[in-house]
């Protein structure tokens, strides 16, 4: 489909002939089956939340409470397709694996941050092609975070924190290049940090703080200069601050403490004149604190 994109870039309307061609792809795009996959995943959760009780069989889904449709072109027709699912702070007792997501190939932005989801963040949530939102902080979740996420390649914001994670924090995140968000605070994440996080260059927000990842910070940190805020803190991370980080002159934020730093700290730290938050006690960091700026 190159000769289309190309026209597409000429065209506006030609991307609504993309969205029906991306349809095709996923065998048609009926809301009934958006419609029951909510209902099925309604029916597994343990005590539905009052916010899901406009979710029933005769109305359509998008006028339940939670849920925003968009229509999309597909031939002569335009159809609605379920394209937010947003139920932060509503209580919602169950799994994400018994939402079909393979039936929701529109949704964009899915939000059940502060809920008390379970179980593993499920392999098969990579079907959700279209996700650009993705925020399941406080939540009860546990396992590995899934190298498939690394496939969501829309996604600008990704919240992990708060949850019961283990395992590595996978390199195929460094594949999220439009990310500006990556929240992976207060887990049980381990291991190093991967040398691909410096592919993330429109980070604008990283906290991989109040974990167990050990190593070395990477220098290619230094390499995602839209950062503004970074938090490091409170794992048992080692070896000196990286003279790179003096290449994130957006940083209003750093927050290092409560680690295994040592050395000196980095003189390249005066270029941060928009820094009005520098954490980086309790480390081993020797010498003084370069007094330029
Ligand atoms: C949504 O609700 C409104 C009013 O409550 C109703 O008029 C409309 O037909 C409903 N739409 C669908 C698609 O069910
Ligand atoms: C997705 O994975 C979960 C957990 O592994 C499984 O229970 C579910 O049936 C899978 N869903 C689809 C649509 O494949
Ligand atoms: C999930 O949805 C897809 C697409 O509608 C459907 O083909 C499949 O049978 C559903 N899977 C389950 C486990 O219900
Ligand atoms: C719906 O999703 C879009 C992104 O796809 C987002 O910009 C918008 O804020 C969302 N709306 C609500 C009400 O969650
Ligand atoms: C993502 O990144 C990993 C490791 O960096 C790579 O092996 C993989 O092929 C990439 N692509 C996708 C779609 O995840
Ligand atoms: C980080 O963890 C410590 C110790 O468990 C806790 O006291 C502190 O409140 C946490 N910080 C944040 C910002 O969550
Ligand atoms: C990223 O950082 C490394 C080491 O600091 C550097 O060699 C490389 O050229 C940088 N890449 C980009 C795309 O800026
Ligand atoms: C200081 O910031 C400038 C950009 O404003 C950059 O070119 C330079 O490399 C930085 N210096 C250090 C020591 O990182």
């Amino acid at each position: 489909s190159t000769p289309l994109l190309y026209l597409c870039l000429l065209l506006v309307p030609c991307l609504l002939l993309l969205e029906e061609a991306h349809a095709a792809h996923h065998g048609g795009i009926s809301l009934r089956s958006q419609h029951m996959a909510l209902l099925h995943w309604k029916a597994t959760l343990a005590n539905p939340p009052l916010q899901m009780s406009s979710w029933e069989e005769n109305t359509s889904p998008c006028n339940w409470t939670g849920i925003m449709c968009t229509a999309v072109r597909h031939g002569r027709r335009m159809p609605w397709v379920v394209t937010n699912i947003s139920l932060p702070d509503a209580g919602i007792h169950g799994q994400l694996g018994e939402l079909n997501f393979s039936a929701l190939p529109f949704l964009a932005y899915l939000d059940l941050h502060n809920n008390n989801l379970h179980g593993k963040i499920p392999a098969n949530i990579s079907s959700l092609s279209s996700l650009s939102f993705l925020d399941l902080r406080f939540n009860h979740l546990k396992g590995k975070i899934p190298v498939e996420l690394g496939g969501l390649q829309s996604l600008t914001r990704l919240g992990l924190s708060f949850n019961r994670l283990t395992g590595h924090i996978p390199a195929s995140l460094g594949n999220l290049t439009i990310l500006t968000d990556l929240l992976i605070h207060q887990t049980m994440v381990s291991g190093p940090i991967p040398e691909e996080i410096g592919r993330l260059v429109n980070l604008q927000t990283l906290q991989l703080s109040n974990s167990t990842l050990r190593g070395l910070i990477p220098k290619v940190i230094g390499n995602l200069t839209q950062l503004n805020a970074l938090a490091l803190f409170g794992n048992q991370l080692s070896g000196p601050i990286p003279q790179e980080l003096g290449r994130l002159v957006r940083l209003q934020i750093l927050q290092l403490n409560s680690n295994a730093f040592s050395g000196p700290i980095a003189i390249s730290i005066t270029n941060l004149t928009k820094m009005n938050t520098l954490f980086l006690y309790i480390n081993q960091i020797t010498g003084s604190i370069p007094l330029e700026q």
